[in-house]
């Protein structure tokens, strides 16, 4: 009997595990970020951007000894939480821009992200 509650419990972890797997295929986090800002907000379409690079190309945590740690599943935060936004040498552009150059130089122009 007790070994058949466990199997129970394991076959619904497992199904529920499963969905879990699904639905962050299906998109996890906000579907868009605005960032509002002096030049012309950007709208960032993170849904699309998760469709085609893995989340660790964004999101890393802080290690113990305070440099960049490892991405780690379910600990994705602000950007503004650990840095210092505002500069053309910031995480945001050094990330998207940087990105965006190795893809497309057209995509790295200032209007690709700051549309007025
Ligand atoms: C191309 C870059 C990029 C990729 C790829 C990406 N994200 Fe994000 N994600 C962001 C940015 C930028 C934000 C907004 C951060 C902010 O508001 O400062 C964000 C926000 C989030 C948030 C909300 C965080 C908060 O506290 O507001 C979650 C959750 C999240 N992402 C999960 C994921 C997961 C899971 C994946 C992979 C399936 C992923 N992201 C892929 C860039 C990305
Ligand atoms: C939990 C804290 C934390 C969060 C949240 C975080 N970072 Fe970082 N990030 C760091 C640390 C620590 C470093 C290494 C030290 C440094 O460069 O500031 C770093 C380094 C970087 C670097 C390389 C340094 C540079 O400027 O060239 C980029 C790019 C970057 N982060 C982008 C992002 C982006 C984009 C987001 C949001 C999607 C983000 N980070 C969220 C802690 C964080
Ligand atoms: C790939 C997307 C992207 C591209 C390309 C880009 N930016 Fe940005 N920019 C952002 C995002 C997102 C922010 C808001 C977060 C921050 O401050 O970094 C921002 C913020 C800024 C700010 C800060 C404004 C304030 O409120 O302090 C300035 C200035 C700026 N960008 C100038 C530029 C210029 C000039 C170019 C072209 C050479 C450019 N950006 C290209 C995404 C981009
Ligand atoms: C790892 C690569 C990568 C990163 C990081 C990345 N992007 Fe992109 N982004 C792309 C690619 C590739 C496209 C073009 C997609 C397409 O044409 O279907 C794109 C398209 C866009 C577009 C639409 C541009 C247009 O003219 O159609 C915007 C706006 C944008 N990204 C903003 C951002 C912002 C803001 C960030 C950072 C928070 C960011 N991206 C980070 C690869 C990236």
């Amino acid at each position: 009997m007790a070994k058949r509650i466990v199997l129970c419990v394991a076959v619904v972890a497992m199904i529920c595990g499963f969905s879990a797997v699904i639905t962050i295929a299906a998109g996890s986090g906000p579907e868009t970020v605005v960032f509002e800002n002096k030049k012309a907000d950007v709208t960032f379409k993170h849904h699309e951007h998760q469709a085609k690079f893995e989340c660790a190309e964004c999101h890393h945590t802080k290690a113990d000894d305070g440099s960049q740690g490892p991405y780690v599943a379910g600990e994705e935060a602000k950007c503004a939480s650990c840095h210092e936004l505002g500069s053309m040498k910031d995480p945001i552009h050094v990330n998207c821009r940087g990105c965006h150059k190795e893809q497309d130089k057209k995509l790295a122009s200032c209007g690709a992200c700051h549309v007025k």
